[in-house]
C-alpha cells in the first residue's frame, strides 16, 4: 500500500455520568452507561501514515519519542486497524496535544480518538461515525465518546456491537463551559485501566451501577431542557459516587489534594449564593467546575483566587473527531 498521509483531530470529554469499570476488560465492555460532553478548546491533532519503508511503528507524542507502554498500546490499536484493512505495513504516528503537557488532563480519549480516525482513513477503511467510535473504545473506554460531537452518550451493552457512543445533544444546544481547576499537574499514580480492573474490588461498586440508569436519565433530561440546578445536583451526586467507590477498592484510590476539596466547597458556596456552577471530577486530582457560558468568566475569576490552584482552563462544548488534511 502506499503512504498516505492523514491528520484527524479529536478534543477530550468530561464525562457528566461516569464511566468506571467494566463488565468486560478485554473488551472494554462498561459496567455502566456514561454522558459526556466534549471541550472544544483542548485538542489533540494526530497524523498516521502507513508506509511499506518502515520496518517498525514509529510513535512521536507532544515532539518526543512515546514511552515503552505508550507506544505498545497504540501499535496494539494500529494493529486493530490493520486487522481490519487486511495490511501488514507499519505506520509512523505523529502526535500533539494543544493543552500543556504536565496539567494531569493527559486525556488518552481525544489521543484515542484522533488515532482511530487518522489511522482508519491512512488505511482507507470507511468507517461510519458509529463504527470508529466502537473502534476508538477498544483503546480507550472514554475515547468512544470523543468520537461524535457534543454531548455523547456510551450506552451500557454487553456486546462490542452496539457498545459506543451517540450524540443526544450538538454543542450548540446548551453553551455549557468547563473552567477546570488544575491542583497538581503530576502524572497520575493509578491510571484508568488499572482502576476499572479494581472497580468491583469496592463494596460501594454494585450499589453504584444499579443506581446508575436513575442518574443518567436525570442528567439526560436536564441536558435536553437545559435544567441547570437538575443538573447540577446529578453530576455532583455521581462523581462522588464514582470517587466513593475508588476510595474504597483494594487498593484504595485516593486521588484529591486539598485543593481538590478547597474547590469542591467553594463551588457549593457559590451555588447556594445563587451562582450556577457544579463540580465534577475524574480519575485525578484537578476539578472540572461545569457552568453555563454566562457564569463563566465568574467563575474563572473565583477559581483562580482558590490557593492551590496552579493554572485555570475554560472550554466550551465541542465537535467531533475528524480528519482535517
Ligand atoms: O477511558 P478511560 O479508561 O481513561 O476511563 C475514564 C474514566 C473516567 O475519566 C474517570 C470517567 C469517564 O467516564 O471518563
Amino acid at each position: 500500500m502506499s503512504g498516505r498521509n492523514t491528520t484527524a483531530i479529536a478534543h477530550p470529554n468530561i464525562a457528566l455520568i461516569k464511566y468506571w469499570g467494566n463488565r468486560d476488560n478485554a473488551l472494554r465492555l462498561p459496567a455502566n452507561s456514561s454522558l459526556s460532553m466534549n471541550l472544544a478548546a483542548l485538542a489533540t491533532t494526530t497524523t498516521v501514515e502507513f508506509h511499506p519503508d518502515l520496518n517498525a511503528d514509529g510513535v512521536t507524542i507532544d515532539d518526543a519519542e512515546a514511552t515503552a507502554s505508550a507506544r505498545e498500546r497504540v501499535i496494539k490499536h494500529l494493529d486493530r486497524v490493520r486487522a481490519l484493512a487486511s495490511i501488514n505495513t507499519k505506520a509512523s504516528v505523529i502526535s500533539r496535544n494543544n493543552f500543556p503537557a504536565g496539567t494531569g488532563l493527559a486525556s488518552s480519549a481525544s489521543a484515542f480518538a484522533a488515532l482511530t480516525v487518522a489511522a482508519c482513513a491512512a488505511a482507507g477503511l470507511q468507517l461510519s461515525t458509529d463504527a470508529l467510535s466502537r473502534l476508538a473504545r477498544r483503546a480507550s473506554g472514554s475515547a468512544c465518546r470523543s468520537v461524535p460531537g457534543g454531548y455523547v452518550l456510551w450506552d451500557s451493552c454487553n456486546v462490542d456491537d452496539c457498545s459506543y457512543g451517540r450524540t443526544i445533544a450538538p454543542p450548540d444546544h446548551w453553551d455549557l463551559h468547563d473552567v477546570i481547576a488544575i491542583v497538581e499537574s503530576a502524572h497520575k499514580a493509578t491510571g484508568s485501566t488499572e482502576g476499572h480492573a479494581i472497580a468491583g474490588t469496592s463494596p460501594l461498586q454494585a450499589a453504584r451501577v444499579a443506581s446508575t440508569p436513575g442518574r443518567l436519565e436525570r442528567c439526560r433530561a436536564a441536558i435536553l431542557a437545559r435544567d441547570f440546578p437538575a443538573l447540577a445536583d446529578v453530576i455532583e451526586q455521581d462523581a462522588l459516587a464514582m470517587h466513593a467507590v475508588m476510595m474504597t477498592s483494594v487498593p484504595s484510590l485516593l486521588y484529591w489534594r486539598p485543593a481538590t476539596l478547597a474547590v469542591m466547597q467553594a463551588v457549593r458556596a457559590w451555588r447556594t449564593d445563587g451562582l450556577a456552577v457544579a463540580f465534577t471530577i475524574d480519575a485525578g486530582p484537578n476539578v472540572h467546575c461545569i457552568c453555563p457560558a454566562e457564569s463563566s468568566a465568574q467563575v474563572e475569576r473565583l477559581v483562580r483566587a482558590i490557593p492551590g490552584v496552579e493554572r485555570v482552563l475554560v472550554s466550551a462544548v465541542g465537535g467531533g473527531s475528524h480528519v482535517v488534511a
